[in-house]
């Protein structure tokens, strides 16, 4: 069923150092790319390692027993992810979210946390300090996230259906592990808490319903996002993703929804709210409506290469300039200008064209790069 495919640990090779341009700049605290956007987003990978295997991300068919993981000596330290996060927040980004891989394999992640928690945006407030998990290790390490500065969590939870969820984890992962580290990031304060449900057509769709009526009236926001054709081992087909609009509907003739306004510009999500008062859902269209118009979001590997599109195929290799010995300012002036340059709109121009485009033979893995 898949083809075999020979992932690259270690992507620095691929990519670009960036020039140090002549002319050194002082950050104003916003820097736009070519199309207007704003840089104001910050995903931090922090492992490509993973203990799940979802079918959407990680296949065992690709990501077996002999995958080779990037060497433990080219992660990034915790000073030097902290140092990168410093210029990109002098130049305007407000929210940092930690993924990975599973961002709560990283070893001692509290004290990074710690770390960033301490930055401020440069209007002098708090970052919206956040992380994306699969829910597995969150029972446990809720509180001392939540003690580290965390401001909040996402947790993936693609069924409520344990046949369903472990086919869907590749792991036999239980459900209810998932659902008591929710209620524990709950207990801690770590919301708003938002649950991300991938939906896969044939695998888990008729868990829509099931998952919009538990989650209705909770605490939790439950989205729903289309199924992407980020990386190249997912062995992606159109006619496996549900649209948003099929999502809405299918909810809505159950239990009434009318579209509400965004929280923010440049948001994924859609939001939309139960008719009789039971809260919200989102749908994040990724394929059928797509928001890289609105895109303020710059993306950090666990080895320190900048990627301006979740699905670009070549970085930027930061660590190398820090290993280079550039000072803050010259590292912060080269960010300037790559961020100017950026036209990055991929899931636009995916959708311009044919369902059965030519896609590129090599793009980043969403285990690599975060969600
Ligand atoms: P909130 O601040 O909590 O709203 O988070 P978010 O929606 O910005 O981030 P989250 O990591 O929860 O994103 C949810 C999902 O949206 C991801 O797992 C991806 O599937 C998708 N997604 C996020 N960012 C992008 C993006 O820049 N491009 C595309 N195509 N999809 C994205
Ligand atoms: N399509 C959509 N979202 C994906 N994610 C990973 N792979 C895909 C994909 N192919 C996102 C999910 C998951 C997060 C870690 O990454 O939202 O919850
Ligand atoms: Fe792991 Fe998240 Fe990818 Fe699933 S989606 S394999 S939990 S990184
Ligand atoms: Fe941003 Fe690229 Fe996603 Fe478009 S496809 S929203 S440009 S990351």
């Amino acid at each position: 069923m898949y083809e075999k495919t020979t992932l690259i640990a270690d992507h620095r090779h691929l990519n670009a150092v960036p020039s140090i341009p002549s002319v050194i700049e002082t950050p104003t605290g916003f820097v736009a790319d070519a199309l207007a956007r704003p840089l104001q987003d910050l995903r931090i990978s922090l492992t490509d390692r993973c203990n799940f295997r979802c079918v959407y991300c990680m296949p065992e068919e690709v990501f077996g027993k002999d995958h080779v993981f990037m060497p433990r000596s080219s992660l990034l330290s915790f000073e030097e992810i902290t140092r990168i996060a410093r210029i990109f927040v002098n130049h305007g980004v407000k929210k940092i979210r930690l993924t990975g891989g599973e961002p709560l394999l990283r070893k001692h992640i509290e004290n990074l946390i710690g770390m960033l928690a301490q930055l401020k945006t440069c209007d002098g407030r708090d970052l919206d300090l956040t992380l994306t998990t699969n829910g597995s290790l969150l029972a446990k390490k809720a509180q001392s996230l939540k003690d580290a500065g965390l401001t909040r969590v996402t947790v993936s939870l693609d069924s409520l259906d344990d046949t369903t969820f472990k086919r869907m984890n590749g792991v036999d992962f239980p459900v209810s592990e998932v659902l008591r580290g929710l209620d524990a990031a709950h207990a801690v304060g770590l919301g708003p808490i938002k649950v991300n449900m991938v939906v896969k057509g044939g695998m888990n769709d008729q868990e829509i319903i099931p998952m919009a009526r538990h989650f209705k009236g909770s605490p939790f926001v439950l989205r729903f996002i289309e199924f992407m054709d980020v990386g190249v081992s997912n062995n992606w087909k159109m006619d496996e993703v549900i649209p948003s609009a099929e999502v809405v509907r299918r909810i809505s003739a159950h239990m009434p929804l009318e579209e509400i306004e965004p929280n923010s510009t440049g948001e994924t999500a859609e939001r939309w709210r139960y008719r009789d008062g039971g809260g919200e859902i989102g749908v994040i269209s990724s394929v059928t409506k797509t928001f890289c118009h609105e895109c303020v979001r710059a993306r950090l590997s666990t080895e320190g290469v900048l990627y301006t599109c979740l699905f670009a195929a070549n970085g930027h290799d930061l660590r190398a300039l820090m290993h280079g010995g550039k000072s803050d300012e010259e590292i912060s002036t080269a960010l300037a200008h790559l961020w100017r340059k950026r036209t990055d709109r991929y899931s636009e121009l995916r959708s311009a064209l044919t369902n059965d485009i030519s896609r590129p033979a090599r793009k980043i893995e969403m285990s690599y790069i975060g969600g």
